[in-house]
Parts: C-alpha cells; sequence; structure tokens
C-alpha cells in the first residue's frame, strides 16, 4: 500500500494561522489533517459527506492517522452549506477543499453568508506548480465565474478528462464499464477539479470582493516554503464597500508577501551556507505577484498613476531575485528612495484620499477613523489639555484625522505636514470649519511658523517615520513656536513596551534593503525624554505603554 506524505504541510503556518479562530464554527473535510486549533476558546464541528470509516476504507492510505470523526453529514459539492443558517458560524475552515469543488465561487459566497460579522474563513489550497497539478492549467477566472451563473453541482467530463490524463497520466477508457468504473472511483475519492497557483487565489479572492460584494479583510497569508504546497489565507468578514475593501486587501498582501519574501530570503541563505559546506543547492525562487492578464481586475490595472504603479512595481520587484527586464528601471540599478525623502515618499502614499487614509490608520471607514481619533483626542486631553483660547499646531496632521476633533475645541488649529497631498485631503475634511490653517513644511522643522505664536504643539504616529535627528530637530523647533508655558505632545511605538516589541521583531523579519523608505522605527521612553529635556522643556512626563511611548512638557 502507497503510504499518504504530508512533507508538504505547513503544520507551523497552521498553527500560526489558527490563532484568528475562536467561538464555534465548521470545518469542512477535517477527515485526517483537522486544523489545530485552540480547544480552549474554539468549539469545532466536523462536516465531511463521510464517516470517519467510510473514510477510511476509501483512502486505505492515511490508515494510521487519528481521523476526526464526523459531526455532521453533508455533501458540500451537492447542497453547498445550506444545512447552516445566515451567520451562524464564528468561523469556517476549509482546507484543501475549494480544488475539489465543482462550484468554488458558489462555496465561497456560502462560507461568507453563513458565518458571522467579524467571523473567519480559513482557507488552505494548494499551488499547482507544487503538486501533482502541475501540469495542468490554472482554471481561468471566467471559467468559475460561468460555474457559478450556472449553479454546477457535478463534476463533469471535461474536468475529468483533464484530471486523468494531466495527474493520472492515462485517458478515458472505451469501453463504457470500464469507463464507469473509473470514473465512479475517481468521483468517489474526488479529484481537484479545478487549479490554481497562488497568484490565481488572490484574483479569485479580488473578485469575490470587488463582484460579488464579500467584504473579506485578510488577516494571514502564507506561501508555500520549501517542499509544502499549501497558500494559507484568512480571512475576516468585515463591511465596508467593495472598493474600499479591496483596498485594504491588496495592501495586507503587500505587507505580508514582504515578510514571506523575507522568510524565504531567510531560508534561501541558511540552504546556501548549507551547500557551500555540502555541496547541494535549494534553487528556490522569490515570487513575484503578477496577475495573469485572464484574471480581472488586476491591482496594477487598478492603480491610479504611473508614478505610484511605478512605486507598487518597485515595491514587488524590490522584493523578487527574478532577471529583471531591459527598461532601466528594471535594469538593477533602481535606486532605493532615502528615508529622509519624506515629502516624496508621502505625497506618493496619499494620491488618493483611500490610500492616503490607509497609510494613516490601515482602514478607510470615516466611523472608525472618528472612532480613533476620539482616543487622540482623550491622550491629548489628559496630558497637555486644550483650551478654547489655545492655537494648536499637529507636525504630521495628515489628513486631519486628530484635527478634525480638536479644531472644535481650540481657538485655532494649524495642520503642518511634509506632504502637500496630505494637506489637500486635511482641507477637505475639514472644510466646514473656519479656525484652521495648513502648512506645508520642509520636512525637518517649522520655520513658516513664527517664534512664540502657539499655545499647544502635538505630533502623532509621526516619529516612527522620521530619522531621530528629524525628531530631535522638530522638538527643538516645537520649543521655538511656542509661546512660554505652552505644552508640548510627542509620542512614538514603544520598544519598551510587549506590544511594541512585537512590532520590532516582526520588523526585524524584514532585510535592509527591502525595506520602504517610512518603515516604522520605535523609540525608547528614554528617548522621548531625552528630546524633551534637550529642548528646554520642563515639568516632563514620559509614559511607557505596550504599545506607546508618549511624552509632554512645558516650556
Ligand atoms: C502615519 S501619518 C499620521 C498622521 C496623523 N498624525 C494622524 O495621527 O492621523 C504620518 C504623517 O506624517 C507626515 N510626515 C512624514 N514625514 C514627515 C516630516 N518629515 N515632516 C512632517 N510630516 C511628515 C506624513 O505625510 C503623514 O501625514
Amino acid at each position: 500500500m502507497k503510504r499518504f506524505t504530508i512533507g508538504n504541510v505547513s503544520f507551523d503556518e497552521r498553527r500560526q494561522a489558527a490563532r484568528f479562530l475562536r467561538g464555534s464554527g465548521i470545518e469542512i473535510g477535517g477527515s485526517y489533517l483537522p486544523i489545530p486549533v485552540d480547544p480552549r476558546c474554539c468549539k469545532v464541528q466536523y462536516v465531511d459527506k463521510m464517516t470517519a470509516s467510510e473514510i477510511a476504507a476509501l483512502f486505505p492510505e492515511v490508515q494510521g492517522f487519528s481521523m476526526v470523526e464526523t459531526d455532521i453529514i453533508c455533501d458540500v459539492e451537492k447542497k453547498g452549506l445550506s444545512l447552516f443558517a445566515d451567520e451562524s458560524q464564528d468561523f469556517v475552515i476549509a482546507s484543501h477543499l475549494i480544488e475539489h469543488l465543482p462550484n468554488p465561487l458558489g462555496f465561497s459566497k456560502d462560507c461568507y453568508r453563513v458565518l458571522r460579522q467579524d467571523g473567519i474563513l480559513y482557507l488552505v489550497v494548494p499551488d499547482k506548480n507544487w503538486t501533482f497539478d502541475r501540469n495542468r492549467e490554472v482554471t481561468p477566472l471566467v471559467h468559475l465565474v460561468d460555474d457559478m451563473k450556472r449553479d454546477v453541482r457535478e463534476v463533469d467530463d471535461v474536468h475529468m478528462a483533464d484530471w486523468l490524463h494531466h495527474v493520472r497520466n492515462r485517458t478515458v477508457p472505451d469501453d463504457p464499464a470500464e469507463q464507469q468504473r473509473l470514473v465512479r472511483w475517481e468521483l468517489d475519492r474526488s479529484i481537484h477539479v479545478h487549479v490554481w497557483t497562488w497568484e490565481g487565489m488572490v484574483e479569485f479572492l479580488r473578485h469575490l470582493i470587488l463582484q460579488e460584494g464579500l467584504s473579506w479583510e485578510l488577516c494571514e497569508f502564507y506561501l508555500p516554503k520549501k517542499g509544502q504546497d499549501e497558500v494559507i489565507f484568512v480571512l475576516r468578514k468585515v463591511s465596508g464597500s467593495p472598493e474600499a475593501v479591496v483596498a485594504r486587501f491588496d495592501s495586507s498582501i503587500e505587507t505580508l508577501l514582504a515578510r514571506e519574501n523575507a522568510m524565504k530570503e531567510m531560508v534561501q541563505e541558511v540552504d546556501t551556507q548549507n551547500a557551500r559546506s555540502d555541496g547541494s543547492s535549494n534553487g528556490e525562487k522569490r515570487v513575484q505577484y503578477i496577475p495573469s492578464p485572464n484574471h480581472s481586475p488586476s491591482p496594477f490595472r487598478r492603480l491610479p498613476s504611473l508614478r505610484l504603479r511605478r512605486a507598487w512595481r518597485w515595491m514587488l520587484r524590490g522584493l523578487s531575485a527574478q532577471p529583471a527586464d531591459s527598461t532601466p528601471e528594471r535594469s538593477g540599478q533602481q535606486e532605493k528612495t532615502p528615508r529622509s525623502a519624506y515629502k516624496a515618499t508621502w505625497n506618493d502614499l496619499s494620491t488618493s484620499l483611500d490610500r492616503a487614509k490607509m497609510h494613516v490608520t490601515g482602514y478607510v471607514e470615516e466611523d472608525r477613523i472618528q472612532n480613533s481619533a476620539e482616543e487622540t483626542k482623550q491622550v491629548l486631553l489628559k496630558t497637555v489639555g486644550i483650551g478654547a483660547d489655545d492655537v494648536v499646531l499637529e507636525i504630521g496632521c495628515g489628513i486631519g484625522r486628530v484635527g478634525k476633533v480638536i479644531v472644535p475645541l481650540c481657538k485655532e488649529w494649524i495642520g503642518c505636514d511634509v506632504s502637500t497631498n496630505m494637506l489637500q485631503h486635511a482641507a477637505e475634511r475639514l472644510n466646514d470649519y473656519n479656525n484652521v490653517r495648513f502648512v506645508e513644511l520642509s520636512g525637518y522643522d517649522l520655520k513658516p511658523i513664527a517664534d512664540q505664536s502657539v499655545d499647544v504643539v502635538y505630533c502623532t504616529v509621526v516619529f516612527m517615520h522620521l530619522d531621530e535627528w528629524d525628531r530631535y530637530h522638530y522638538v527643538l523647533d516645537a520649543h521655538r513656536v511656542l509661546r512660554p508655558g505652552g505644552r508640548i505632545y510627542i509620542d512614538n511605538l514603544n520598544l519598551c513596551g510587549e506590544e511594541g516589541w512585537r512590532v520590532f521583531e516582526q520588523h526585524r523579519t524584514v532585510p535592509p534593503e527591502k525595506r520602504p523608505p517610512a518603515f516604522s522605527v520605535s523609540s525608547t521612553p528614554q528617548e522621548i525624554e531625552m528630546y524633551l529635556k534637550k529642548a528646554g522643556f520642563q515639568s516632563i512626563n514620559v509614559e511607557n505603554h505596550t504599545l506607546w511611548a508618549r511624552g509632554w512638557g512645558r516650556k
């Protein structure tokens, strides 16, 4: 008997990805390799078309694995998730399932339907390039859309012939009895009806967001590592317009892809070192996301400007060790934007309001932005206070997230930023107020602001993007523009806090040449204190929070 091998399973990543699972949910087709969940916070019901003993009889090669018992018998191929009520599950796990289904788009919509708001879809899909499907064509998205429109519930002969030819290396037998027996056996054991690469799966999910209106937030994304074949997506059911949701999805893919490539690079480095000592080679390639023209719409086609498109492509190509083509931009001599090019960087990150919102807050919905602004307002009220007679200045005001809730409390609010685009967005968002002023900065000082003309200066969620000298330069110049007795508030991610340290560790996985110019760099509370002290502030307070280091003082 041929033993079943599980060397291609991403055990560590499966476990990591399971951290998003909470509450009660279902796993479909868990059988001999269910996703490991934390039993203290997850209750799983296992759904399958067969009982555990029926599965064991049909797949003798998995003998020895401890099977999960099927709790609910349901053939999702034919019935979808019709047994489950709308919004009845906290999570749905579908590991190595959708490639077996005749209508995977329809199934995905069903998963969305049964999930509660904030529920999780945990999806594991083999990348065909690393499986026995490698000789098959990627299933075009239009084909899947057609299957969904026709509500296909059976595997047809074309798929079966493709499977037999490319995977089993045989043709459909002429003898009807033999043909029937073979097809029956294959169908019972379930074939890979459709095949994807990981890029195809990304397009598949983008299609669900944009065309089917499923609001998926990407929480986690793992690519297959050496010897593995699985792509893991952890998706959260959220709300929002398709455009906004897809912008967030793209941004998450971009970030997580950077991490995956950094990981791959590290593995490769170790392999190269090992190869030097034993003469072997790994030959793993870095990956690049280039959507197939068959799939639409691609993130590149959606991007608004050539400049932005270049930035994207630079980002992704920067992650790739694939040979470059002949354009100068790709000739391998591309320059990395220096961290200190604040104006160019932040103008690029704010070419549209949604893009600016994403880079300032990580989301685009006004209510979420408003909530986070209220939190910052509370911090400012507690630390420096805002009075009705105060002239208040924000360094790096972005889209006016905080400004919008501070303006009604003070005499005048001055939004300062290095980015012209950001200032424009802020001006539009604060259009209703006439006690606001916007000032474009060089990126290093508050030169346009008169000496001793301001009562409160604050700078929040900005220092992480600045070099240390420029952080201090702003504190020093704040001292100049503040009236005697004026107050200052500054913050940054806290290297000495538990959460802040986690961010630092995450960022450590990105190699130097892949770090984008606005890459966050944290501070220690001591650094914050030192700036305030050296700039001449008094009554200095510093707080050491789990994520934030905060400091404030008085002139
Ligand atoms: C993450 S956003 C934070 C925006 C705002 N403070 C908030 O909390 O909503 C960072 C902002 O700092 C601005 N910025 C970056 N470098 C700057 C610099 N050197 N001088 C002034 N502003 C800068 C960016 O344009 C962007 O608007």
